[in-house]
């Protein structure tokens, strides 16, 4: 077996030379290997299952000038929407009806959401639902915030660092945010007592290799229960329009790479992945990922929850999302768990 991946598997962790020469020497031998052994560590932890989430894209309106999202305040031509309580907890209703026993609530930094309409919202599903994970995924709050939503009941937080460089993350933002901010609400989050997600996408505009590196040692510092990586897509009303999509074959390399450094990470096979190739969202699994997210938001507001273009299953109703996923899993021969899934499994 090639020498850095037995190391990568042995330690769970590898110099900065080393992680390069992955990243540089991507080829198809390579992820054969390496996916391989992810799979392994993979099925260790969680067997042949497939955790399932279901997302609820409740508003698309954000504070934020993201330069690569879809939603970002800057886009006059996105057309805004926010669902009301009644509409999220039908969501919600749809969603345990399914079978899903974890609800994420994701959405722009909306200001005219209150803190305390999220406070309610998230004591109301905590109430009707206590057997399962609220997830909330709604950007850089204050410390104080956090903590009351984690006093109302919500027990995990996804917040993508985006890119641990300095510099690049200023290509990538406004100057009113900063990477400081966003690594002091992830430890904030994990302090609380939040099962804390984090991430980057892969191939983002003006992403170098020792870009991704230090995105590898800061994850592997912050040891997060979840991590979301998925592969960057333009969005045609951007600045960042004509930059190139990441590839299928650099996102599934980095998703066995994390796979082997965090054994017991929940890792999801994103949307994302599932746009940029058709398979994308088994060959995640394949490469080590053990989360599927199916959107549970109404039909009627999913094409405009448009982070980046030709976005996949804005059309399906949840049920139908629902059976697709359980087919696509059942096809590489996995299946999806209806439990929690919660760090480490239970
Ligand atoms: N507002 C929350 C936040 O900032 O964490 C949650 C919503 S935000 C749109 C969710 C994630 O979408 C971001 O962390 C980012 O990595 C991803 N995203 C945004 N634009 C994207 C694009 N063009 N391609 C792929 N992923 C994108
Ligand atoms: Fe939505 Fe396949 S997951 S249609």
């Amino acid at each position: 077996m090639n020498k850095i991946i037995a190391k990568l598997e042995q330690q769970q962790n590898l110099d900065r030379d080393e992680f390069k020469w992955l990243l540089e020497n991507n080829t198809a031998e390579l992820r054969t290997e390496i996916s391989r052994r992810a799979q392994i560590i993979a099925n260790e932890s969680f067997g042949k299952g497939v955790y399932v989430r279901g997302l609820i894209e409740f508003s698309n309106y954000c504070k934020n000038d993201c330069y690569y999202c879809g939603i970002r305040c800057g886009n006059e031509k996105a057309n805004r929407y926010r669902l009301t309580e009644s509409e999220i907890m039908d969501c919600c209703a749809m969603g345990y009806d399914l079978d899903f026993r974890t609800f994420v609530l994701q959405g722009g930094e909306d200001p005219d959401f209150s803190d305390d309409q999220m406070v309610e919202l998230i004591s109301k599903i905590r109430n009707k639902y206590p057997d399962c994970a609220i997830t909330l995924s709604l950007g850089e709050r204050a410390t104080e915030v956090y903590k009351r939503f984690f006093a109302a009941g919500a027990n995990r937080y996804l917040l993508r660092h985006e890119t641990a460089t300095e510099d690049h993350y200023k290509k990538l933002h406004p100057k009113e945010l900063s990477l400081e901010n966003r690594k002091a609400c992830l430890e904030n989050l994990k302090e609380i007592g939040f099962q804390v997600g984090t991430g980057f996408m892969v191939g983002s505009p003006h992403q170098t290799v020792d870009n991704i590196v230090e995105d590898l040692v800061f994850i592997k510092s912050l040891n997060p229960h979840m991590i979301g990586i998925g592969p960057f897509i333009p969005h045609q009303h951007t600045p960042y329009k004509d930059a190139k999509a990441g590839t299928l074959e650099e996102t599934l390399l980095l998703i066995s790479i994390l796979r082997l450094m965090l054994p017991q990470a929940l890792i999801p096979a994103t949307t994302a992945l599932g746009t940029i190739d058709p398979n994308g969202r088994e060959l995640g699994i394949l490469a080590g990922a053990n989360v599927v997210m199916p959107n549970l938001s109404p039909v009627s507001v999913r094409k405009d929850y448009s982070l980046y273009d030709n976005k996949i299953c804005t059309g399906d109703e949840a049920a139908e999302c629902r059976v697709c996923l359980s087919k696509r899993m059942e096809g590489i021969g996995y299946e999806i768990l209806t439990h929690r899934g919660d760090y480490p499994q239970k």
